[in-house]
């Protein structure tokens, strides 16, 4: 956890010098990079404060592969001139926390709040694959295997035993994951 952090932070601090101009499609793997950078509290909030031993191997599981998805959004922000988003400490402590309180109560809540989370990553993902230029394989690859990826972290929430979380719930974090998309693309 301390080391995703840590690299968040040291990534951040690379990227600033950057000064040349940013596409759209390195706009979009800002957002992408900063869902990466809340799956990774997630999984690991959801992990620290659980005692079952099976979901904690699920999280560490999820967390490797979360982490190659981070790396492959660096490498295409890079490659795009793009910064990653100021806002990515907050992000990763604020689901953190998110994954450590419904993980408390029991693993099922925290697989609810995984799989609406997946769920949500996915549509942007989705969206952004419409987005960038067909010429741009290189990004586009990338977002397809996330895609992939993906929707099998979201059926595996739901195959392990994801509670159904109530409507109000999944319309809040589509709201705030709506704020964050817009804001992370510019910041
Ligand atoms: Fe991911
Ligand atoms: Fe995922």
């Amino acid at each position: 956890m301390f080391e995703t952090v840590l690299n968040a932070i040291n990534t951040l601090s690379h990227a600033s010098t950057n000064t040349q101009g940013v596409s759209r499609t390195g706009r979009l793997m800002r957002v992408n990079y900063a869902g990466e950078i809340a799956a990774q509290g997630l999984y690991s909030g959801a992990k620290a404060f659980s005692t079952d031993s099976n979901f904690q191997d699920f999280c560490t599981h999820a967390i490797q592969e979360e982490r190659v998805h981070l790396d492959w959004c660096l490498e295409r922000m890079n490659a795009h001139y793009a910064k990653p988003s100021v806002l990515n400490p907050v992000i990763f402590c604020s689901a953190f926390v998110l994954g450590a309180a419904s993980s408390i109560p029991g693993k099922q809540y925290a697989l609810a709040f995984i799989e609406e989370t997946e769920r949500q990553v996915l549509k942007h993902l989705e969206s952004h694959l419409r987005l960038v230029p067909r010429d741009d394989e290189r990004t586009r690859e990338v977002l397809m295997q996330m895609i992939e990826d993906e929707s099998m972290h979201k059926d595996a929430a739901a195959e392990s035993g994801a509670a159904t979380l109530p409507g109000v719930v999944s319309a809040s974090m589509q709201a705030l994951g709506g704020v964050l998309t817009n804001l992370t693309f510019w910041v």
